[in-house]
């Protein structure tokens, strides 16, 4: 049986991502993969990314990362946080694919971020809207990994298992850290048990909002900092 974490989204809140190490040290797990999103909105992009590349033995980009890379993406607030990263950290976001697929517990599941891999999923997208997400690259997926949307979600649709993550760093809905745990057969075939578990962290939310106030510059100031207060979507 492997333990596996997968998290995503976590927007340069360091807050957050040190409440939800401490909890993925009590739980050991096999391996941590990331699923994008590591930099962007919040006061701690370089932190966050360094915290990615030093955890995760398996990573993509989000939206948020490609837009700070060279990919022809432009976006109006890359300049602030393309300066925090620097260029090594850059030229490492560049080499991160869009998408990989895992074999669980007989499983072929697919994962990638979201968005620009694919659309936006969200939670309560119905079963036919699913559908969609797990088509790609030739093949049918039993089941779909993603996170993007920020709010964690385990869901049954005809097609399989659609699950994201949730945010680390910039939650929507409860303002809390969140993960996803994974406990089953890694790379088999055979049909096995598989536990499918969302970890819900608290963090001193405060101290997060207070990090950002302090940031001169932080494009979206208060927009960032009542999503992490409240977990009210504010762009
Ligand atoms: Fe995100």
């Amino acid at each position: 049986m492997s333990k596996i974490i997968v998290l995503a989204d976590l927007h340069g809140n360091m807050t957050a991502a040190s409440a939800m190490e401490n909890e993925i040290s009590i739980l050991s797990p096999d391996e941590i993969w990331f699923l994008g999103d590591a930099v962007g909105k919040g006061p701690q992009s370089a932190e966050t990314c360094d915290w990615v590349r030093k955890n995760c033995s398996r990573c993509i980009g989000g939206n948020w990362d490609y837009w700070m890379s060279d990919r022809n993406i432009t976006y109006k607030d890359n300049d602030f946080f393309r300066e925090q990263l620097g260029e090594e950290r850059l030229k490492w976001i560049e080499t991160l694919p869009m998408e990989f697929e895992a074999l669980i517990s007989g499983i072929r599941f697919r994962l990638f971020h979201g968005r620009p891999a694919a659309d936006l999923v969200q939670g309560w997208d119905n079963d036919d809207a699913m559908g969609k997400f797990f088509s790609a690259n030739g093949k049918i997926y039993g089941g779909i990994i993603c996170a993007d949307s920020h709010r964690p979600f385990i869901r049954s649709t005809h097609m399989g298992y659609a699950v994201n993550t949730g945010s680390i760093g910039n939650s929507l809905g409860v303002p809390k850290a969140h993960a996803l745990l994974l406990e089953g057969e890694l790379d088999r075939d055979e049909p096995a048990p598989l536990r499918m578990t969302i970890l819900s962290v608290p963090y001193d939310n405060e101290a997060a909002a207070e990090i950002a106030r302090r940031t001169e510059g932080l494009p979206s100031k208060e927009a960032y900092i009542n999503e992490v207060l409240t977990g009210v979507y504010s762009r």
